[in-house]
């Protein structure tokens, strides 16, 4: 029997998550993730959810202008507008499904990070990715409507152009559903959609220093790109400032909301210098704060700065921080008496899968919502905590045009043509892999990384060619594994950030060409699509 998801939904973070919660009360959903269903970039968030007005001083214009001005001329105004303005009523509903923010009496805390001028982040200590995921999982694992598929990774999607042939007579390419690796019984399965609901997430993976998990490896962007979708603004990586800086420390963030409280970045002789490049110092948008970071280190040669909170006093780290506490003191390293030790690593794709106000991709009743799309919500460069608003807010617009789509929907599966392998042979050098991956890493970081200029992205196009070849006669040639299908999007996924940074002649927002080291508005100000 062939199944037939109302919603095949590939990814579980926030974006994943809301969107099956919201449809399971008008069909049956498939969540599809390919590790467990709590691995995601959204569970590591520290910092919060920004939302407005939650007090006296702040309202959704200044929020509307913090975004805008972060976004460096890229947002788009209408969809930085329409997400703000929803901001308190998605918080409502998280809180009605059972989310806890931190409180001061009866008042919220709100947290604050660069780039906003309120205190206005809603958060649950420094683990709000956590408590948010962990909620709504209650929640969809109690829910006969909805099917999760753990250890099931998306492989292609399946497509009408691509699977069943072009047609010349205007119509539009469409989307049925996705070929499924399953990771323990090593099968391929399809699963059709009528609705296909891309909220894979980010990329970090594809640079050699990040603050997102191993899971990060852009696979929407790639899937979405071999489909034929249109993609943009691939250019804009935000590099977060604070990636904690130790041999034994994988990927972990140190959140911004440090900074919010008072945190102050020295270099190793105690010096601060943030003010030296921005007047909101230690606050400054992130790409600053990153690109003086990375400066300051050329400078010295010294290979991490130092995030000093010594002055915030012992107890109120504790209670306010004590995932990163804990985590520190698991290194030794006491930050309630010395410094901690950071530098800059890959944290957010502010590009992605181009999308309309609703969240669906240039083909038809394909979705991307999230950090896999680009929406134009956050322009060149995201503010501080303004993630997982995007996510509450497109997954509610894209159920909303899921539930009124006027086209007919017909998913022609006999014509769809079953996954084989019978060709491929068992891979016997997984060193021709774990090499792939690393080069890819290194030479995103040393060429297309806070700092770019002409010529290294020159070089890093022509390594990324050599790379992929090599990687695509492996992936027809070999059975397929999780570990291939990664590599392959994650070379896709790098190949389209040089490509935009090479289009891009300008330094903006998140992209810095040494070579173009000022904006320029009469050419650039548009997005860069592929
Ligand atoms: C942080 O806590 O610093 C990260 C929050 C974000 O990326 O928005």
């Amino acid at each position: 029997m062939i199944d037939v998801f109302d919603f095949l939904v590939i990814g579980s973070g926030l974006a994943g998550f809301s969107f099956a919660i919201r449809a399971s009360k008008y069909g049956r959903v498939a969540i599809v993730t390919k590790s467990d269903a709590l691995e995601s970039n959204s569970y590591y968030a520290q910092g919060g959810i920004a939302a407005s007005p939650l007090s006296d001083s702040d309202s959704i214009q200044k929020h509307i202008e913090d975004t805008l001005k972060v976004g460096d001329g890229l947002c788009n105004r209408d969809i930085v507008e329409l997400v703000i303005k929803e901001s308190r009523a998605v918080i409502d509903e998280l809180i009605s499904w059972g989310v806890e923010f931190d409180r001061e009496n009866t008042h919220f805390h709100l947290g604050r990070e660069g780039g906003h001028s309120e205190r206005r982040i809603l958060h649950r200590k420094d683990q709000t990715g956590a408590e948010i995921q962990r909620k709504l999982y209650e929640r969809i694992v109690e829910n006969k409507n909805i099917e999760v598929f753990e250890s099931c990774m998306a492989i292609d999607l399946i497509t009408k152009f691509k699977f069943i042939g072009r047609t010349f007579d205007g119509v539009e390419d469409e989307c049925y559903g996705a070929y499924i690796y399953d990771k323990k019984s090593k099968s391929v399965e399809t699963i059709f959609g009528k609705f296909v609901i891309l909220a894979t997430g980010g990329a970090g993976k594809v640079y050699l220093v990040t603050s997102n998990p191993d899971i990060a490896t852009g696979d929407g962007v790639a899937m979405a790109k071999r489909a034929g979708a249109r993609i943009c603004n691939m250019e804009f990586y935000q590099f977060h400032p604070t990636v904690l800086f130790h041999p034994k420390a994988k990927n972990f963030l140190i959140t911004e909301a440090l900074r919010g409280e008072g945190g102050i970045l020295r270099t190793k002789d105690g010096r601060p210098f943030m003010k030296k490049y921005h007047p909101a110092g230690d606050l400054a948008p992130r790409d600053v704060v990153s690109r003086a970071i990375d400066t300051e280190l050329k400078r010295s040669g010294d290979e991490c700065v130092y995030l000093d909170v010594t002055h915030l006093g012992r107890d109120f780290i504790i209670e306010k921080f004590p995932q990163i506490y804990e985590k520190c003191l698991s290194l030794g390293i006491d930050i309630t008496s010395e410094p901690i030790p950071v530098a800059p690593g890959a944290h957010f794709m502010c590009g992605g899968v181009l999308v309309d106000s609703y969240g669906e991709t240039s083909i038809s009743r394909l979705f991307a919502i999230g950090e896999v799309a680009y929406s134009g919500f956050h322009g060149a460069n995201r503010l501080a905590s303004n993630s997982l608003l995007e996510c509450l807010v497109f997954s509610k617009r894209a159920l909303e045009k899921c539930l009124n789509y006027q086209k007919k929907i017909h998913i022609p599966h006999e014509d769809i043509p079953v996954w084989r392998s019978e060709k491929a042979v068992p891979q016997d050098e997984k060193i021709l892999i774990s090499h792939a991956w690393d080069e890819i890493r290194r030479l995103m970081w040393n060429y297309v990384g806070v700092v770019r200029s002409d010529k290294r992205l020159r070089r890093a196009w022509e390594r990324i060619q050599i790379i992929k070849k090599d990687i695509f006669e492996d992936y027809w040639r070999y059975y397929i594994s999780d570990d291939l299908i990664e590599l392959r999007n994650i070379a896709i996924v790098a190949e389209l950030i040089i490509q935009c940074a090479m289009m891009r002649k300008e330094s903006r927002g998140g992209h810095y060409n040494i070579d173009y080291p000022f904006k320029n508005d009469i050419e650039f100000r548009k997005d860069t699509i592929v």
